[in-house]
């Protein structure tokens, strides 16, 4: 789309993140006039420095725009985009595959299966848990908390619990959801899924003692950003079992692990590919690019943040 409008374009040659200094010298003294980038690109003042006064546009390829300094850009005139909406639909289907998963244990019955231990059928064999009519809390109801409550709701008849800074009445009256501290949600629910963006309130909003809140019974799914959870904590709370499981698509450190996760079993980890289906990527990439079009081309983006 960009070089069908004409435009020049630069592409980052390594099949990796670049590193600050990688990224500061690959955009100085170049006077690029938009910068297409992805939530691995830190790009914070120090990055701005590099710009040269015509970049108009930083097009993030991602809903989540934490990765960027939105502040700092307001104040030097650059506009901040991203990608929402195009993947609300994956994300949601993404959070029900890994509730699914850990609660049918889909992850370790696979090994069993693969290793030969299946030696027979066996009435206890692998005991998982129900998704249908249990609780399911919901943090942060945006656009995705709000679609993983529509197929809890429709698709398995769960009762929705949520928590957001903003109460939805509506939302309420058409889902039966109740609006709850986010300590209520935690006491009461069987399955709690994490919505909110990464923010300095958010960090670690779910740490050992927000854990200890939750029934030993309960499971915790993270489709948004990893430091929303204090991953050492929440390690030691399934190793001592103070909640059932874990699924979580987003590491406070990633791509680092915290170690001890690798080694236990009630815990599934995917590479924070929620959005990563063809069409979504797809739709996301040319989210960005529109959004660089239209900012080129004089017109206020469709998603711009500031
Ligand atoms: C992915 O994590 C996104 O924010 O789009």
């Amino acid at each position: 789309m960009l070089k069908d409008k004409g435009y020049e374009i630069a592409v980052n040659q390594e099949d990796r993140v670049l590193t600050k200094e990688e990224l500061i010298t690959a955009l100085k003294d170049q006077n690029y006039n938009a910068l297409f980038c992805l939530l691995t690109d830190k790009i914070d003042s120090e990055v701005m420095d590099s710009f040269g006064p015509q970049l108009k546009i930083v097009a993030n390829m991602a809903v989540g725009f934490d990765n960027i300094d939105a502040r700092e850009a307001k104040k030097r005139g650059i506009m901040i985009t991203n990608t929402p909406g195009v993947l609300t639909d994956t994300v949601a289907e993404h959070t029900f595959a890994l509730m699914l998963a850990i609660a049918h244990r889909i992850s370790e019955a696979d090994k069993f299966t693969r290793s030969g231990q299946y030696i027979g059928w066996a009435p206890m064999l692998m005991l998982g848990n129900d998704l249908s009519r249990k609780t399911l809390g919901i943090v942060g109801l945006g656009r995705i908390g709000s679609r993983v409550a529509h197929h809890g709701v429709k698709g398995f008849e769960m009762k929705v619990l949520y928590y957001d800074v903003n109460r939805n009445e509506e939302f309420e009256k058409e889902f039966g959801a109740v609006f709850v501290s986010l300590d209520d949600l935690l006491k009461q629910s069987d399955f709690v899924s994490i919505h909110v963006p990464l923010l300095p309130a958010t960090q670690h909003l779910i740490n050992a003692e927000k854990l200890k809140l939750m029934k030993p019974t309960s499971y915790l799914i993270n489709t948004s950003r990893g430091p929303i959870i204090d991953e050492a904590a929440l390690a030691m709370a399934l190793a001592d079992k103070t909640i059932k499981g874990a699924a979580l698509d987003v590491f406070e450190f990633e791509p680092k692990i915290t170690p001890e996760l690798l080694s236990i079993d009630n815990v599934i980890l995917t590479p924070h590919i929620a959005s990563a289906t063809e069409e979504t990527r797809s739709k996301m990439s040319v989210l960005a690019a529109t959004n660089i079009i239209e900012a080129l081309e004089g017109r206020i983006p469709p998603n711009i943040l500031t």
